[in-house]
C-alpha cells in the first residue's frame, strides 16, 4: 500500500489548496515504547516526532485537528493535506501531525528497529496508544483539555482515524477517514478485487488499452516460455539478463506495480512518487500502450512513466526499482518499506492477487499459504488472520458514531472500504439526477439542517465523491459536521 498514502487525503483531490502552506513547526514527544508490557521495556521511551501548527486556532477553545499518520514520512503527508489546513483556518482548529511509529524518524531503536526482535513493538495497537498518549499529553500541555479532538488520515491512516473512534472515544470526538480499505485488510475482501479495479481504471479509459496490456504480458510469457532472455533483457533495457523464473516473475511484479501506481495516482493533477507522475497517468500510460508498433516497446515505456520520470534511468534494475514484500500492492522502498512489510506481514491483510481473468495481469497468486511462508522466512511471524477484523469491529460497525467514510470511485481501494453501510445521506446520495441538481441548489442551511438530521439519524456516513459532483457540497457538508462535533 506504499503509494496508497499517496491515495491523498479526500482532502487534496477535493480541493486545490490555494491558501499558503502553513507553518508546521517539528517537534519530538517522548513516547512510552511499549504500552502493554510494564516489564520488557519499563518506563523506556523513543522520540516520536509530530508536526503542529497554531496558526488557525482559537487557542484554548477551537477544535484540535489530528492526522493518525500512516506509513511513510510525516512531512509527506502534512504537505498534502491541503483540506486540511483549509478546514483547519474555517474552524480555527489546532492542527497536528503525528508520525507513526517505525516511520520517518520515529523509530524506537534506531537503525536496529528492524531487527528481531525490536520490529516486534510495531503494531496497530501501539501506534493508536501513542496517538491516545500524545494527543492526552500535548491537550494538557497546551492549555487545551476543553478542546474536541477530530482525527482524520487516508488510507491505511484512515483506518488508524476510524480505530481511534472505535478504541479511545472517550479522547476523539470524531473521526474522518478517506480511502480506508478497513474491510479488506480485515480478510473481508476479496483477493481479486484489487488488481480488477486496477484493471477497470485502465478498461474505462479503452478496453483496447486493457487488451494491449494484457497481450504485452502473454508476449513477455512467451519470451520466458522459450527462455529467450536476451529478447527480454533488450525488449526491457534490464540492467542484467534474466536467467531464471525468479528473475521473469520480479519482472511480472515491477511491470504489474506501475499500472497499480498510476491507478492510485490518477489524478489530473501531477504528483510525486520517485520523480513525477503526470497528470491523467492512466490516459498517459494507454496512449503509450496503444501508440507503440511493437507492444513489448509500449509496456517498457509505459512502466517508465513510473520508474523513469525522470528520464534519467539508463536501465530497469530488476530488484531495486521494485521490491516483492508481503504486500502485493507495493511496500516502496527504503525503511518505511521494511515496516509496511511488516505490518503486512502481521495484522494488515493484503492477500491480493492478479489471475489474468477478472484483471489484465498475469497469474500471481499470493494465498494466505503464500503470505504465511514469505512472513516466516523474513520475519519470523506467523500472520494472525481475523485479528483486525475482531479487534476493530469488521464491517459490525453499527454502533460506531461520528465517522466520516470517504472513497472516490477510481481508486482502487475504494472497494475495500466501507461502501455499502447505506443511511439517510446515501438516501439522499442514491437520487436520480434530477433530485441531486435539486440538492445541490440547496441553500447552506438547509445542508446544515441536513447534516444534523443524519448525526441522529446513523452513525456511519459515507460519501460517493462521484456523485457528490459538486464538490463544494460535499465540502460543506463535512465543514458542517466538523462543526457540530466541536460543538458537541
Ligand atoms: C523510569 O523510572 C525510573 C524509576 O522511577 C525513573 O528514575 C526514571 O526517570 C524513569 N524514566 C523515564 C524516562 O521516565
Ligand atoms: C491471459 O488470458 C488470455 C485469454 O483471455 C490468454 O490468451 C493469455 O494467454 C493469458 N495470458 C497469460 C499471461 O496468462
Ligand atoms: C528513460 O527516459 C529517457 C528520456 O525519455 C530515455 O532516453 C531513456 O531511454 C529511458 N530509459 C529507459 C531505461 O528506458
Amino acid at each position: 500500500m506504499s503509494g496508497a498514502w499517496l491515495v491523498v487525503c479526500l482532502a487534496s483531490s477535493l480541493m486545490q489548496d490555494t491558501d499558503p502552506k502553513p507553518q508546521f513547526k517539528e517537534k519530538y514527544f517522548p513516547q512510552i515504547i511499549d504500552h502493554f508490557n510494564f516489564n520488557v521495556m519499563g518506563n523506556g521511551t523513543y522520540e516520536q516526532r509530530y508536526l503542529i501548527t497554531d496558526e488557525y486556532w482559537k487557542r484554548g477553545s477551537g477544535p484540535i485537528f489530528f492526522y493518525t499518520g500512516n506509513e511513510g514520512d510525516i512531512w509527506e503527508f502534512a504537505l498534502n493535506s491541503g483540506f486540511i489546513t483549509e478546514l483547519a483556518a474555517q474552524q480555527r482548529a489546532l492542527v497536528i501531525f503525528a508520525e507513526h511509529r517505525y516511520y520517518g524518524k520515529s523509530l524506537p531503536f534506531g537503525q536496529d528497529s528492524f531487527n528481531i526482535p525490536e520490529v516486534g513493538l510495531l503494531t496497530v495497537e501501539q501506534a493508536l496508544a501513542d496517538y491516545a498518549i500524545m494527543i492526552t499529553e500535548l491537550k494538557q500541555q497546551l492549555g487545551a483539555s476543553a478542546c474536541p479532538v477530530i482525527v482524520f488520515g487516508g488510507s491505511y491512516g484512515g483506518m488508524l482515524s476510524v480505530y481511534m473512534r472505535l478504541r479511545y472515544p472517550n479522547i476523539v470526538a470524531g473521526a474522518l477517514a478517506a480511502s480506508a480499505p478497513i474491510l479488506s485488510t480485515a480478510g473481508m475482501g476479496e483477493s481479486k478485487q484489487f488488481f480488477q479495479d486496477v484493471t477497470s481504471d485502465f478498461e474505462n479509459y479503452a478496453p483496447e488499452c486493457r487488451d494491449a496490456v494484457r497481450g504485452a504480458f502473454q508476449r513477455l510469457q512467451d519470451l520466458a516460455q522459450m527462455e529467450d532472455y536476451g529478447r527480454i533483457q533488450s525488449a526491457f533495457s534490464l540492467c542484467k539478463t534474466p536467467s531464471s523464473y525468479k528473475d521473469i516473475h520480479q519482472l511480472n511484479g515491477l511491470l504489474r506495480n506501475a499500472f497499480t501506481l498510476m491507478a492510485m495516482l490518477d489524478y489530473p493533477y501531477s504528483t510525486h512518487f520517485m520523480g513525477s507522475m503526470p497528470a491523467n497517468p492512466v490516459k498517459v500510460a494507454c496512449d503509450t500502450m496503444l501508440g507503440g508498433a511493437d507492444l513489448l516497446h509500449a509496456l517498457k515505456d509505459t512502466a517508465g512513466i513510473v520508474y523513469n520520470s525522470t528520464g534519467d534511468l539508463t536501465c530497469f534494475d530488476l530488484y531495486t526499482l521494485y521490491v516483492e514484500c508481503a504486500d502485493p500492492t507495493g511496500c516502496g522502498l527504503g525503511f518505511n518499506s521494511l515496516a509496511w512489510d511488516y505490518q503486512a506481514c502481521t495484522e494488515i491483510e493484503m492477500c491480493y492477487e492478479s489471475n489474468n481473468v477478472s484483471d489484465m495481469f498475469p497469474p500471481m497468486p499470493f494465498t494466505e499459504k503464500h503470505r504465511e511462508q514469505y512472513c516466516s522466512k523474513r520475519w519470523g511471524v506467523i500472520p494472525r488472520p481475523g485479528w483486525l477484523k475482531t479487534q476493530f469491529w469488521g464491517d459490525a460497525l453499527s454502533t460506531a458514531s461520528n465517522i466520516i467514510f470517504s472513497n472516490g470511485d477510481l481508486d482502487p481501494w475504494a472497494n475495500g472500504g466501507v461502501r455499502s453501510e447505506l443511511n439517510v445521506f446515501e438516501e439522499a446520495n442514491d437520487a436520480d439526477p434530477a433530485s441531486v441538481i435539486k440538492a445541490r441548489k440547496m441553500e447552506s442551511d438547509t445542508i446544515a439542517q441536513w447534516t444534523v438530521t443524519v448525526v441522529k439519524g446513523c452513525s456511519i456516513k459515507y460519501f460517493n465523491l462521484d456523485i457528490y459532483t459538486n464538490l463544494k457540497q460535499v465540502h460543506s457538508f463535512i465543514v458542517n459536521q466538523v462543526t457540530l462535533w466541536h460543538i458537541l
